[in-house]
């Protein structure tokens, strides 16, 4: 059977979707999964979350995305983590994906992702923050995960981001949000608190019960480009509420597959 696909969305910056990308790949690598993670934010936070930067004329998911005949080289991060960088060509990338939404419907990612799905247990694609015409054909590549900052409640975007969804199951029966991950949490925070349970009003049971905290360990796990399950940030929170998400989306996976 080919990999689970995860694409992790949510059209608005900082709401933790690489920090999201990376720790679920590197915990799920932890787990002896084989992962392969694709950045497809020309952003490339992931790509240097993972201290892989790609070498000049490198494979990218540019190539993975619109050169089916160019052979499959992704990046080995670690003997289970694979990872395609991020696109090294962004506004033709953008251009061309545009132009294939058009002719054929959102199809490149999902077609892209099924290419190389049988040599993984998870394939996990990182969104960058714009609704363009890439993400939009990612959404429709899969269950999608979208982290949700819970500091102000965007509710127009996720207002927006669900009619974009619910769109896309005309053309793309696969697209739907498996879950809603809270990440930033304070709790002494009056603010976060309301959030989260604004979010929970709002998202039901599509809410993940895992809470990932606001926590230094996460963001220097990602400036540092080490693991979040690393033993330097074993007093922090986030690793074991990241594990708990983890488990909850991978049950949801193997739900959704019936
Ligand atoms: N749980 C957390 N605790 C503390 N800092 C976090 C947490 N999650 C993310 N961050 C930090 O917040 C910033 C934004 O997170 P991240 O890059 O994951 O968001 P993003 O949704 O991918 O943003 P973009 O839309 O720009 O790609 C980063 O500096 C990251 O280190
Ligand atoms: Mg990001």
């Amino acid at each position: 059977m080919g990999a689970s696909r995860l694409i992790v969305a949510m059209p608005k910056g900082g709401s933790g979707k690489t920090a999201t990308a990376v720790a679920f790949a590197r915990g799920l690598e932890r787990a002896c999964k084989r992962v392969l993670l694709v950045d497809l934010d020309p952003q490339g936070s992931t790509t240097a979350a993972l201290r892989a930067d790609s070498s000049p004329g490198g494979y990218t998911a540019c190539d993975l995305l619109l050169s089916p005949e160019t052979p499959f080289a992704p990046l080995r991060v670690a003997p289970y983590l694979h990872l395609v960088p991020a696109p090294s060509q962004t506004i033709a990338l953008e251009f061309e994906v545009q132009a294939l939404n058009q002719l054929a419907g959102p199809v490149t990612v999902r077609a892209a992702l099924e290419r190389v799905a049988s040599a993984y247990d998870y394939v996990i694609c990182d969104c960058g923050p714009s609704l363009g015409a890439v993400t939009y054909n990612a959404l429709a590549a899969g269950p999608i995960l979208v982290p949700v900052e819970t500091t102000r409640l965007t509710v127009s975007v996720l207002t927006r981001l669900t009619k974009v969804v619910a769109q896309l199951r005309g053309v793309a029966p696969g697209a739907f949000i498996l879950g809603y991950l809270p990440t930033r949490y304070t709790a002494h925070q009056t603010e976060s608190r309301e959030a989260l349970n604004a979010l929970r009003t709002l998202g039901g049971r599509r809410v993940l019960r895992a809470v990932i905290p606001q926590s230094t360990a996460v963001a220097r796990s990602l400036a540092e480009g080490v693991s979040l399950f690393d033993a330097r940030y074993r007093a922090s929170q986030a690793p074991a509420a990241y594990l708990a998400a983890i488990d909850e989306v991978v049950s949801r996976l193997e739900a959704s597959h019936g």
